[in-house]
């Protein structure tokens, strides 16, 4: 690993590799977003692993070293970070066999580590300049031939970098979401260690650990060594110490696997994601803002379902009634733009006023050729939301027509008879342990799952 340290004067842009379609505003967005310090203690714990598994460490990389804190711990001979924002550096308190580099984790081919250890940045997929995410994805598939998926969020390139920057009887020990151990998006680089047969134990930790990060985070260990393909998962016990669970749910029966609709035959139910118009804020309206505009009901505007968050857990159903009382006069948005046909005068001076930077802010919005012309959803026969607290998903069933947005999803293609032995069936169910903790005591359901939780109960 012989590297030169880049001059503090290189620009983040010139630091990061990027071609000029990543803007000065995309450089700092990213940067807010993945810039999280990792509390003292939790850097700790992550030494404690690496301590429990190796008396002597020599050679230490860290892609993503913040401030330097995984080098101010732990036991080595020789260290070196990788970290974009030069402001971030404390270089000068660094211990004396420790040195961190400006320049892009990406930049340098590093072999044969010893340890790889860190807390990469958690930025989401839609938010990675395409340029950045092409050239490291293709970096990493010609050295791993593991083709990540177009969906996977910026700790899983990470996380391939890592593994493939120690030796083969290296260690890695990053801290990343817990989730990588059951998300479909992951599922690659869950085959790629897999295939290799390295043994992987992850320690989820209590959620208030990352204060404004909605994640639930695990330190996770893969060691290369004595590779016996065995796979462990612990939980944070309250008091400092891990307990190991049955599985990475924590129950003796696993999670609910994932079932794609196209599995099942194409006129029987499935599970869609809510709609994701671009931005909640332009696309979806309060009561008050539609009236504000004097956009019209049904014409320039329908009724759509953003959360059920404030919708009774008993009601079941959606009709006029609770549309009004929980939704249209609670303040909350429910009415969605129709841009299906041509917007009436009216919503186009609503689209107008819409500002520039505004129009531009999603990459959603900035990829149509018409930034607000999205595609319609049809109107679902249940709405399911997709984070819980409670035994189930909140689920009701829609005979006010409302489109599914965002974390609600719809179920589709259901019969009314279908519909409601379906809903009696859940209503039964506690699936608490079979889904993996999200963040702050919430679950997600994922759609696959949702679909085989269909064919499950019907
Ligand atoms: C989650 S923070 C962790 C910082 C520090 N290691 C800690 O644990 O507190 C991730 C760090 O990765 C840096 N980073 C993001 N993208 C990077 C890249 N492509 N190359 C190097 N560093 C990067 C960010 O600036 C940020 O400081």
């Amino acid at each position: 690993m012989k590297l030169d340290l880049i001059p503090a004067t290189a620009s983040t842009t010139e630091a990061l590799h990027i071609s000029a379609d990543w803007r000065g505003e995309d450089i700092s967005l990213y940067l807010d977003r993945c810039q999280v310090d990792t509390p003292q203690d939790l850097v700790a714990a992550t030494w404690r692993a690496v301590e429990q598994r190796r008396a002597h460490i020599g050679t230490v990389v860290d892609f993503g070293a913040g401030d330097g804190r995984f080098a101010r711990q732990g036991r080595y001979a020789s260290y070196l970070g990788y970290e974009i924002d030069w402001n971030r550096c404390a270089s000068d308190t660094l211990p004396a066999n420790a040195r961190i580099v400006h320049r892009c984790a990406f930049s340098d081919v590093v072999e044969n580590a010893d340890l790889a250890i860190g807390n990469p940045p958690f930025v989401r997929n839609q938010d990675l300049p395409a340029g950045w995410r092409q050239k490291v994805a293709e970096q990493l598939e010609a050295r791993s031939g593991v083709a990540l998926s177009g969906l996977a969020n910026a700790w899983q390139y990470f996380f391939l970098l890592s593994l493939l920057s120690v030796s083969e009887d290296g260690l890695c020990a990053i801290v990343i979401p817990y989730e990588w151990v059951s998300r479909p998006s992951a599922a690659r680089l869950r085959d790629y260690i897999r295939s290799k047969g390295w043994n992987v134990d992850v320690y989820r930790i209590a959620d208030a650990t990352f204060g404004g990060v909605l994640t639930t985070s695990a330190i996770t260990i893969v060691d290369k060594r004595d590779a016996t393909g065995r796979w462990r998962y612990f939980a944070d016990d309250g008091s400092g110490g891990f307990q190991q669970l049955l599985s990475e749910s924590g129950s003796a029966c696993g999670h609910i696997p994932y079932r794609s609709a196209r599995s099942t035959s194409p006129d029987s139910a499935r599970a869609v994601r809510g709609l994701s118009p671009g931005s909640q804020q332009i696309f979806t309206l309060t009561e008050a803002q539609r009236a504000r505009y004097g956009l019209a009901v049904e014409q320039d505007v329908i009724r759509c379902v953003t959360s059920l968050r404030h919708f009774p857990p008993t009601s079941g159903e959606l009709d006029e009634e609770a549309f009004d009382r929980h939704f249209r006069y609670a303040g909350q948005r429910c009415w969605l733009l129709n841009v299906a046909d041509e917007p009436s005068a009216r919503l186009h001076a609503y689209l107008d006023s819409i500002d520039d930077d505004a129009q531009q802010a999603t990459s959603t919005c900035r990829e149509r050729p018409v930034w607000w012309k999205f595609k319609m959803p049809p109107v679902p026969d249940l709405l399911v939301a997709t984070s819980f607290k409670g035994p189930i998903p909140k689920i009701c069933s829609n005979s006010i027509g409302a489109r599914a947005v965002g974390g609600v999803a719809g179920i589709y293609g259901l019969t009314v008879e279908a519909t409601q032995a379906f809903m009696t069936a859940v209503s039964d169910l506690d699936i608490r342990d079979r889904i993996v903790a999200h963040a702050n005591g919430l679950r997600k359901i994922e759609i696959n799952q949702l679909n085989a939780l269909l064919a499950e109960v019907r």
